[in-house]
């Protein structure tokens, strides 16, 4: 999301274990706690997603950051997924600036964050998507060439305990200098290729960083500044998916908590480990992290937040 979009969010107030938000257009919401239920059989196990952390020199966002990922250790989650926008912001600035962004992150998480980490592309992470970049549609590291150095592929998949996970890249790049969230085609010929190998009772567990399903999307005030907050050809990767073991698809970009379920799939937006940039909460979502905890074939989704108190709060826009 653009940070330009961000509406003044109101505090989110702990509520006898739980944390009750509010967001800008008014509604409340409970966000759930994790459970307290042990991992019973071998195949029982927990991973993180986190996202939009959002890391930059700035605004102590690097002590945010060392914040977070020392609460995430106490998980002891097998992995975490990192859904996107580790840093801000390499799609308008130099590359003196996002090799620097790139390296403070990297540091910072291998000082901070134990275990492995499975990383997705935001449209942040991107060189020149953005008309203010100085970096041209030419230029060798335009696009997501830094990114790859950094993170590795843009689109993968892997498999835990049973379970298929399948990394998406949702940030397609326009002429000229333009961010529109889409599905390539030849990712979504991968896609197909690699479902083809999955059997029809693995639980699979999907990640893009702008999302291709939200209830937001129909009450967002955000969804007229830039890009929409659905991915333009979601469809094909529905179609895609159909038939198969879909339990939950997991996404980030909005900044916010929101979870729906259909037709026993969980559709979840987690709120943001930088809140708004770093400016406190967003709509109502605090810092924090998904707590993914999977028992049996059931997989629970519940946010964390971690102690934090933003040094500026972001002007209403
Ligand atoms: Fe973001």
């Amino acid at each position: 999301m653009l940070r330009r979009s961000f509406l003044k969010s109101s505090l989110a107030l702990p509520v006898s274990g739980m944390l009750l938000g509010r967001s800008s257009l008014g509604f409340s919401q409970a966000l759930p706690s994790p459970l307290v239920a042990p991992k019973s059989r071998p195949s029982d196990f927990d991973f993180v997603f986190f996202t939009d952390c959002h890391l930059e020199p700035e605004l102590a966002g690097v002590e945010g950051c060392v914040k977070c990922f020392t609460q995430i250790n106490k998980e002891k989650a097998d992995f975490c997924i990192a859904g996107g926008d580790q840093v801000f912001d390499v799609c308008e600035q130099d590359l003196t600036r996002a090799h620097l962004l790139f390296n403070l992150y990297q540091q910072t998480e291998k000082d901070h964050l134990s275990g492995k980490v499975y990383y997705t592309v935001g449209n942040h992470d991107v060189v020149g998507i953005n008309q203010k970049s100085p970096v041209e549609p030419g230029a060798h590291e335009y696009g997501k060439k830094l990114y790859e150095d950094y993170f590795g592929k843009r689109y993968y998949s892997f498999d835990h305990k049973g379970w298929h996970f399948i990394v998406l890249d949702s940030i397609g790049i326009e002429y000229y200098k333009i961010f529109k969230a889409e599905f390539d085609e030849e990712q979504l010929a991968w896609l197909k290729s690699d479902l083809s190998s999955v059997g029809p009772s693995v639980p699979i567990i999907v990640v893009t960083h702008v999302p291709i399903a939200t209830v937001l999307g129909t009450l967002s005030t955000h969804s007229h500044n830039g890009p929409g907050p659905i991915a333009a050809n979601s469809y094909a990767v529905h179609e895609l998916l159909a038939g198969h073991n879909l339990k939950a698809i997991l996404q980030g970009h909005l900044h916010v908590w929101q979870k729906s379920e259909y037709q026993g799939v969980q559709y979840l937006i987690s709120g943001a480990v930088s809140g708004a940039w770093w400016e406190g909460a967003m709509d109502g979502t605090p810092e924090g992290y998904t707590l993914c905890q999977i028992r049996g074939d059931q997989l629970h989704l519940s946010y964390v937040t971690y102690p934090w108190v933003a040094r500026v709060q972001h002007p209403k826009s």
